[in-house]
């Protein structure tokens, strides 16, 4: 497997991390930071995402243990200017529907799937600084970052963000079938066996349900500009 990511610049001054369930707007935050700040910005759920769709789009069922290592040794995603490419072909719209919501939930509780992705991921520190955001990425793949956030809303304040986000482009939303599969993916993405959601150490706590995304970025830059330079 390879992963690109466009933009790059040699050596590594810091790794911000942003950890959390479904809905909690790391994303937002996160691309926001990462503008403010002239770093490069990791979103790993993407990645997730669009293994998961070449995957099912390729039948290839979670517990096929062999056709998915030999499946996950062909594919290339390419990370960049807002875009998501899986080898060669552009898959942004398509890794952000309800369906990939669930599939990405699914495929990425396979240990092979996160053991092909980890090296990956954590190459790109080299190529100069970064906000990386997910589900284990402060637990897991950088567990030495400079700084560590832990974003989290309620289920309920989290389906209504969603809800509008969904409205606001013109689509169909239903909020209670979306809050029943936040709640459903909380359950998946905490309850796997290899990197569970979690708190990772060291990681300052957020609860944003109250908070307005200028609040949550502005609360994030402050924290970061506290790291002494090195
Ligand atoms: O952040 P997101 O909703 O785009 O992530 C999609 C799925 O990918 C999510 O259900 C869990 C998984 N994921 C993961 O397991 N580890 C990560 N670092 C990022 C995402």
């Amino acid at each position: 497997m390879s992963l690109w990511t466009w933009a790059t610049w040699p050596g590594c001054d810091m790794v911000i991390t942003i950890d959390g369930p479904a809905g909690a707007g790391k994303s937002s935050v996160a691309k926001r930071v990462a503008r403010e700040l002239g770093i490069k910005y990791l979103d790993t759920g993407a990645i997730y995402r669009a293994i998961a769709l070449i995957l099912a789009e390729a039948e290839i069922r979670p517990d096929h243990d062999e056709y998915l290592r030999e499946a996950l040794g062909k594919i290339s995603v390419e990370l960049g200017d807002g875009k998501v490419l899986v080898n060669g072909f552009d898959v942004s719209g398509e890794i952000r529907t309800p369906e990939v919501d669930g599939l990405s939930s699914v495929y990425s509780a396979i240990p092979a799937v996160r053991e092909a992705l980890l090296g990956l991921q954590q190459e790109q520190k080299n190529y100069g600084s970064i906000i990386a955001e997910g589900r284990d990425v402060g637990s897991v793949v950088f567990p030495d970052a400079e700084a560590k956030f832990f974003l989290t809303a309620t289920p309920e304040a989290r389906a209504k963000r969603r809800f509008n986000e969904r409205r606001a482009k013109g689509e169909e939303a239903d909020y209670q079938q979306i809050l029943a599969a936040i709640i459903q993916r909380d359950k998946n993405d905490s309850g796997r066996e290899t990197a569970p959601l979690k708190v990772p150490e060291g990681a300052v706590y957020l609860d944003t349900s109250d908070m307005t995304e200028d609040e949550v970025l502005q609360f994030i830059l402050d924290k970061v500009r506290e790291i002494p330079e090195k």
